[in-house]
């Protein structure tokens, strides 16, 4: 796939954009301060540009060009100049993405892309005006993921309900920061769940679509390195760890349950990791977590035959902690962990490490032989194929 480049003001000015044509640059949700009381000032917006080339970390491309349409709205006022061709991908998109911000004022972009830039610099740990303006209980600004702090909890909400919450390689990368930042805030307990209907629908199928330069080989070194990352976040998290499953669950949403402290789940829930049907292998630690939470058979069940759980049987098998009517499912759920969230943090943290510590080295052992696996799985016919079958299923719906 080609590679083009975007050009920002900002240390990783040059990178590579790849499936930009693919942007979601409309639905983009970012925490924002602004209000139409309220603009930045032209001193403050100057003090965001100098900000902005401070950052250290490339915030991702659709963050980029969110800024980039900021910035032209703020000086230009609405985009009325005329739409790129078709073939000019990078200049297309840019037109989309300032395009979209329709007929908002000049104030309203220069407030927004302060308060943009203020949350990308204060998510590395800077300081700025932005930062102080920003109200108690926001979070730092993901793409696809909604991180908030409030009432000694972080929350981690996968934030992409069209596609069920599926994970991107780039979401991966941010939920991996998103539990260091969590395991170094403030709070006492961290929180996962998903927006919308669903809780997650586990990897992105089309991660597997987009091949690098070194072929399928280089994508499945790359996926392993990423995946066993991921795992290890969990592995080594040292604060409680909750999962609050607001719906259905799939593949690696499911598989990483074993390395939570806690499974909260609605009763519409259900529980289903299909690798053998994608021609793939348990992944998550799952190969070692499951058998011994549900006993060999189950586990077998689930992860060589594809059963798919309902909430009350996962929570029959230990799985899952406890399963809730859906109608109070999120008031009974947040009353608790409020509640948990007021005992003494590091008694708390220090109670789940001990726990955990019996087989910290023997998980970490396990997410390295699962990894090795499936890098075998990912480039064999068995995995092509499927992969293929889902999309192609998908063109003739
Ligand atoms: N990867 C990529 N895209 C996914 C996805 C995934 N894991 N899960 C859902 N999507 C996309 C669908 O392709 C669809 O996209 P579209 O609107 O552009 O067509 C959108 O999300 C909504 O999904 P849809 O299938 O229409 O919803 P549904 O309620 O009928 O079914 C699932 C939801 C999750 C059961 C179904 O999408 C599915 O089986 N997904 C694959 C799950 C999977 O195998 N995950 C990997 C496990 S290892």
């Amino acid at each position: 796939m080609a590679a083009v480049a975007l050009k920002c003001t900002a240390p990783w000015r040059f990178v590579k954009l790849r499936s930009l044509v693919r942007s979601t640059v409309p639905s983009l949700k970012f925490h924002t301060t602004a209000s139409p009381m309220m603009a930045a000032t032209v001193e403050q917006f100057e003090q965001a540009k100098s900000n902005l080339s401070t950052l250290k970390n490339d915030p991702g491309n659709e963050v980029k060009l969110k800024i980039y349409a900021l910035f032209k709205q703020a000086t230009q006022g609405p985009c009325n100049t005329p739409k790129p061709g078709m073939l000019d991908f990078v200049n297309k998109v840019k037109w989309d993405a300032w395009k979209a911000l329709g007929s908002i004022s000049q104030d309203e972009a220069r407030q927004q892309y302060c308060d943009l830039v203020g949350s990308l610099v204060a998510a590395e740990g800077g300081s700025s005006a932005q930062v102080a303006a920003q109200p108690a209980g926001s979070g730092v600004a993901y793409e696809t993921l909604l991180v908030t702090t409030e009432d000694g909890i972080t929350t981690i909400k996968l934030n992409r309900p069209a596609k069920k919450n599926a994970i991107t390689t780039e979401m991966y990368n941010d939920i991996i920061a998103a539990l260091e930042q969590a395991a170094k805030d403030d709070s006492v307990i961290t929180i996962f769940t998903g927006a919308g209907d669903f809780y997650c629908s586990g990897n992105d199928l089309s991660n597997f679509t987009k091949i690098p330069e070194g072929g399928v080989e280089q994508m499945a070194r790359s996926g392993g390195d990423l995946l066993r990352k991921y795992v290890k976040a969990y592995i080594d998290f040292p604060k409680p760890l909750v999962a609050v499953v607001n719906g259905p669950a799939v593949g690696i949403s499911v598989t990483v349950l074993g390395l939570f402290d806690l499974v909260y789940a609605t009763e519409r829930a259900t529980f289903h990791t299909p690798f053998s049907q994608l021609g793939q292998s348990a992944e998550g630690c799952s190969s070692f977590t499951f058998p011994k939470i549900m006993g060999a058979t189950k586990a077998t069940e689930m992860l060589l035959f594809n059963k798919k759980l309902t909430a009350a049987q996962a929570s029959e098998l230990g799985l899952v902690t406890e399963v809730f009517p859906d109608s109070s499912f999120q008031s009974e759920v947040w009353t608790r962990l409020k509640a948990y969230a007021q005992l003494p943090p590091n008694s708390l943290a220090l109670s789940k490490q001990l726990i955990r510590s019996v087989e910290k080295e023997r998980l970490h052992a396990v997410n390295d032989a699962e990894v090795e696996l499936l890098m075998e799985r990912w480039v064999s016919d068995e995995c092509f194929n499927a992969v293929m079958s889902f999309f192609q299923a998908k063109a003739k719906l």
